[in-house]
């Protein structure tokens, strides 16, 4: 029998990679965002953030099965290092983002609500923290994607359980 991740942490998992994908796409930088905020961005990008805390809270609680144990040792350290690293960019990209945003003076209203700045605004250029924003989203999409890839490994060429896990019964 598969041993799946539990279905709110499936739901999870599909909508965020759905939400990191179009933040993605619609990422912009440059001197018109000043005067044109890309705020669909924004929303997408904060919807990670506000998945990322219940999905934490549910693998905590139990929601994420073992791996495989047969699963080779290397394997399931690069998995656990791969999840790691991949939560780790679900909570540093939106803060980052906000913080940019702050650092530009751009509110980030979201559903009309605008939401405190997390820092001061600062002169152009927008910073450090701007630049690993942008260049991490990218970076993190690659990582996404070897993920992604892994995953179809395991289903194809290994025929293991791995991907069924992640996919509702
Ligand atoms: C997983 C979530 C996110 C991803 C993958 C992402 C990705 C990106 C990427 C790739 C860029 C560079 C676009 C370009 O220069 O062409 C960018 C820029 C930017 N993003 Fe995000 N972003 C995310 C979340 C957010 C959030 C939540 C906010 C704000 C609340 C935000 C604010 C910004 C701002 C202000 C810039 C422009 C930075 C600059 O001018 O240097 N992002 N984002
Ligand atoms: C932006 C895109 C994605 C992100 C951010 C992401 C993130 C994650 C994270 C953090 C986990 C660990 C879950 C946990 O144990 O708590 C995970 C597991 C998983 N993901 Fe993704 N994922 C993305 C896209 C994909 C895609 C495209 C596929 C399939 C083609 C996929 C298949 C899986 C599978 C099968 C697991 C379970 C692995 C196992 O049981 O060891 N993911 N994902």
């Amino acid at each position: 029998m598969v041993q799946r991740y539990s279905k709110f942490m499936i739901v999870l998992h599909w909508l965020t990679a759905i939400c990191v994908v179009i933040a993605w796409f619609l990422g912009e930088g440059g001197p018109q965002i000043l005067k044109n905020p890309p705020t669909v961005h924004f929303a997408f990008g904060l919807a990670v953030l506000v998945l990322v805390v219940p999905r934490l809270i549910a693998r905590l609680a139990g929601g994420a099965p073992r791996l495989d144990p047969r699963s080779a040792p290397l394997l399931q350290l690069a998995a656990k290092t791969g999840h790691a690293v991949l939560y780790a960019f679900l909570i540093a990209m939106p803060l980052s983002g906000w913080y940019a945003a702050s650092a530009l003076g751009i509110p980030v209203t979201v559903f009309g609500v605008t939401l405190p700045a997390l820092t001061a605004p600062i002169q152009q250029p927008p910073g450090i923290v701007a630049d690993l924003h942008s260049n991490g989203g990218t970076v993190f999409l690659v990582i996404a994607g070897l993920h992604g890839l892994m995953a179809l490994y395991h289903h194809f060429v290994l025929k293991d359980d791995t991907l069924r896990r992640m996919t509702p019964a």
